[in-house]
């Protein structure tokens, strides 16, 4: 795929570009890795001149990233790339300008990047075709949420897609562009160790927490209404059990990968009335406190009351031959007692404990921990008998595998998603963006869910900020004879 030569980034005067793009461009720049080149043309609805954009990145690169990375020399450098065109999308007005500006590189290859409400994806794609600036070279890159469900999304997707043909759209999920996302497919295929138990006769269930302690962020006018079930399940968290449970590839090109994922989120078992009061729960933070810091409720910093789920815990099924009756528990909140993601893969007993007869009476079944966040370490527990000469019995207990990835990689720069992500993009290479059969796959279930929650009038708990959630979200599991990994 060719390279793209000239990147236009929509949305450049708002928080995601100022908080990620930008600073990531910047260290791509920093370490050699754009072209020289490469032209960065950043558009907003507010008009202003050239000098007034640079001192916003400059102001952005230097509250988003440490020191040590801060080079004048290279900031001058980077800035210089870069130009700035007012366009108002929804006016449908500045693409012409654009145009002009772009001169001779709109018949070089131009990669689209859409930092902006979602509602701009169409319009943006549709002003950018009329206005000449979507050759065959060109290619588009959209945030996150792909519409609001299955319909709204296949109508964007319809939409971006009259302009720009599927292998040049690039649908992110930050979440793939994460190391320790990306090592969750060398730890399954690049071991022998672990695939041959990955399975329906071996788990007995696997858990996916991502808990956050921020709370609303000032997101007010996206959040309200969308909720944590659209905003993190869809994608984030989904992408993630694609990535644990899928068959595997034969390689990793986007289309193997990507294929393997779409089959994946595709046998889940869809959401009904009849078991969505025991496979679901959604709650909303009261005010309470976050590593000892109080914190205000959910609706008291909306203002107002509302509906809108900031935690939701799921059991979910997937119905193919590897996991057959293998419960997956999802759990997600803002406002958690810390910051961390991670996957448990609980392992079934021994099927005969040989040193019940000699003391050893409790075999607590292996576990496997992957921390992707904050720390990425992997755990495996297994069971070791304590040392000595066992007169009066065997005594087992549990021991833990300990792989610190920080510390067996120590002093390797752990790169913000979005540089990967980026240099992906420029270079054309899809296999770390969601492709648009998943997308709807993922909507088709996450619909099943909304569709459930209407039909049985479901609103959300309240639980204390600072907490694990509703208690309904323990009883969930617990139903089961399992607990949560806290
Ligand atoms: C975003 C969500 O996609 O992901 C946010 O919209 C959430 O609500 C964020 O806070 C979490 O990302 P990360 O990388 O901090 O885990």
């Amino acid at each position: 795929s060719v390279k793209v030569e000239t990147l236009v980034l929509f949305g450049a005067t708002g928080d995601l570009a100022q908080r990620m793009l930008f600073p990531s461009l910047y260290n791509l720049h920093l370490d050699g890795l754009l072209a020289d080149a490469l032209t960065i043309i950043g558009s907003g609805r507010s008009p202003m001149d050239r000098a007034a954009f640079h001192g916003q990145v400059r102001a952005a690169l230097a509250e988003h990233l440490p020191e040590e990375r801060l080079d004048e020399a290279a900031v001058s450098g980077f800035v210089e790339r870069i130009d700035y065109c007012p366009v108002d999308a929804g006016a449908g007005t500045g693409f012409d300008d654009l145009a002009t500006l772009l001169g001779h590189r709109r018949s070089r290859p131009v990669g689209v990047y859409l930092s902006t409400p979602p509602s701009m994806f169409g319009p943006i794609a549709q002003g950018l075709a009329a206005a000449g600036i979507a050759c065959a070279d060109c290619r588009i890159a959209m945030e996150k949420p792909i519409g609001h469900d299955l319909a709204s999304s296949r109508e964007v997707n319809a939409q971006v897609g009259s302009a720009f043909a599927e292998d040049r759209v690039f649908r992110i999920d930050h979440y793939l562009g994460k190391e320790t996302v990306q090592n969750l497919l060398a730890l399954r295929f690049a071991n022998m160790l672990f695939e041959p138990l990955w399975n329906a006769q071996a788990i007995d269930h696997v858990q996916i927490t991502v808990a956050e302690t921020v709370g609303l962020e000032g997101r007010v006018s996206y959040y309200d209404g969308v909720g944590a079930l659209k905003d993190m399940v869809q994608n984030h968290m989904l992408q993630l059990l694609a990535i644990i449970a899928m068959e595997p590839p034969a390689s990793v090109t986007s289309t193997a990968v990507r294929d393997e994922k779409v089959k994946l989120l595709r046998s889940l078992r869809k959401m009904t009335a009849a078991d969505v009061k025991t496979h679901s729960v959604k709650g909303q933070y009261s005010s309470g406190a976050v590593n000892g810091a109080p914190v205000a409720g959910y609706a008291d910093e909306l203002g107002q009351p509302s509906n809108t789920e900031t935690f939701v815990a799921l059991k979910a099924y997937i119905d193919n031959w590897r996991w057959k009756g293998v419960p997956f528990y999802l759990r997600t909140g803002k406002r958690m007692p810390e910051r961390k993601s991670e996957v448990l893969i609980q392992f079934k007993p021994v099927p005969h404990n040989i040193f019940a007869d000699v003391g050893g009476a409790r075999l607590d079944a292996n576990k496997m921990i992957i921390n992707l966040q904050p720390e990425e370490n992997i755990r495996v527990k297994v069971m070791s008998k304590q040392p000595g000469l066992d007169r009066d019995g065997v005594k087992l207990r549990e021991v833990t595998m300990d792989v610190s990835l920080s510390h067996s990689f120590a002093g390797e720069r752990r790169r913000i998603a979005y540089e990967r992500l980026l240099l992906d993009f420029i270079e054309g290479d899809q296999t770390l963006f969601v492709r648009r059969d998943e997308v709807e796959a993922q909507w088709q279930w996450i619909d099943s869910i909304r569709d459930a929650w209407a039909a049985v009038d479901m609103a959300p708990q309240n639980y204390t900020a600072g907490s694990w959630g509703p208690s309904s979200a323990i009883a969930l599991i617990e139903r089961d004879g399992a607990s949560w990994h806290d």
